[in-house]
């Protein structure tokens, strides 16, 4: 689904929240390179992305299109800052009030409320489009993600150790959360 481009101020900064659009693909690429290279906080390893730039685009035509989908990107002063998305629970019918959510900004554009306006406005996407509980996961280790869901929120329900083992031999655990509206 589309999110409408919408205007924000924080800390003196002009806040842009919308869609991506086709010709980002690119900038998208390289964002997901860069962001997982700045923490251990994600996913995967820079090494790791492989998508193309037809990958992307069909990526961004899907979250576009889709009724249960949303990538919203934000720029800062008009400088792509990071982005966050929903992805409804789909086949079985069981699973279709749940909506699972991520979120990575670039570091140069963390700590000064973004991430919290950004999943503001996404859960009250998620709220209005009638989803009954958002889930995610966070890596122990990160406090400024668990204090920011915390404060909207979100419950630990359960913690997998050692969920992700690092390129030199160190682990961290997973830890589950989930909103119910
Ligand atoms: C996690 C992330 C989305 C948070 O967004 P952000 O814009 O940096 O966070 P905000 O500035 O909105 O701050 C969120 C809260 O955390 C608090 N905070 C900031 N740094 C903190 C720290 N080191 N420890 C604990 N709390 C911290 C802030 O004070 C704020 O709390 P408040 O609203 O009660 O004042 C962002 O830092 C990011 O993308 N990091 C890299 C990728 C990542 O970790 N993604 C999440 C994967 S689960």
């Amino acid at each position: 689904m589309i999110f409408a481009e919408e205007q924000h101020r924080l800390d003196e900064k002009r806040i842009t929240l919308r869609s991506a659009r086709l010709d980002e693909a690119q900038m998208l690429l390289d964002y997901l390179k860069a962001v997982t290279g700045e923490t251990r906080f994600l996913m995967s390893e820079p090494d790791e992305i492989h998508y193309t730039l037809k990958d992307e685009e069909q990526f961004i035509n899907d979250n576009n299109q889709s009724d249960n989908k949303l990538l919203m990107m934000a720029f800062v002063d008009g400088e792509y800052a990071g982005s966050c998305s929903f992805e409804g629970e789909s086949g079985s019918r069981r699973k279709r009030h749940r909506a699972g959510i991520g979120i990575a900004l670039y570091q140069k554009y963390t700590g000064f409320g973004l991430g919290k306006l950004m999943m503001q406005r996404l859960l009250e996407e998620i709220k209005n489009l009638g989803f009954e509980q958002a889930e995610l996961s966070v890596i122990d280790n990160n406090k400024r993600a668990r204090h920011l869901y915390e404060s909207l929120g979100f419950k630990e329900y359960g913690v997998l150790p050692n969920a992700n083992k690092y390129d030199d031999g160190t682990y961290s655990d997973n830890i589950y959360m989930v909103l119910k509206f």
